[in-house]
């Protein structure tokens, strides 16, 4: 299995609609024997809750459903994955003082707009205490990083 791990601050707006929309696509595509996909929170604050009702509704205007009960991410996390996916630097930051701790990692660590040929490499901002705005624009980023993410793999793994 190929595992895929979405991380934000909260786990609870972004990380779960990038695990929501990957597990969407991995579906489609007709790879769920290959792709296996998770979320994780930096901090432990929301632990236990789903997704954000706004982030859930923007999603399912979508026609994508966001499974996640929030979790903190775990050092062996580091071990299980093949890629690891921060929404922004701050939470790249933190995910890379966490992997320096880890003995013998597998995952890859990336930055999710990698993938996004809009803005390759800028943050997907935090929409928590924004308006509803920004949540369809997390939408938007994170569908066009997911289709250039599973292209990634796909060519990496020859799948
Ligand atoms: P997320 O958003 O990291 O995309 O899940 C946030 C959710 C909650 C908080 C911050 C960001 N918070 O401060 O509780």
């Amino acid at each position: 299995m190929i595992k895929v791990l979405f991380v934000c601050l909260g786990n609870i707006c972004r990380s779960p609609m990038g695990e929501g929309l990957l597990i969407h696509l991995v579906k489609e595509e007709g790879l769920s024997d290959k792709i296996s996909v998770d979320s994780a929170g930096t901090s432990g604050w929301h632990i236990g809750e789903p997704a954000d009702r706004r982030m859930r509704q923007t999603a399912e205007s979508h026609g994508i459903h966001l499974p996640s009960k929030s979790r903190q991410i775990r050092l062996s996390d580091f071990q299980e994955f093949d890629y690891i996916l921060a929404m922004d630097s701050s939470n790249l930051r933190d995910l890379q003082d966490l992997y320096h701790q880890v003995k013998k990692p597998k995952a890859q660590l990336f930055k999710m707009r990698y993938f996004d040929p809009q803005a390759p490499d800028s943050d997907v901002p935090d929409p928590y205490y924004g308006g509803d705005l920004g949540f369809e624009e997390v939408y938007q980023m994170l569908d066009r990083a997911t289709r250039g993410l599973m292209a990634h793999i796909r060519a990496e793994h020859g799948i």
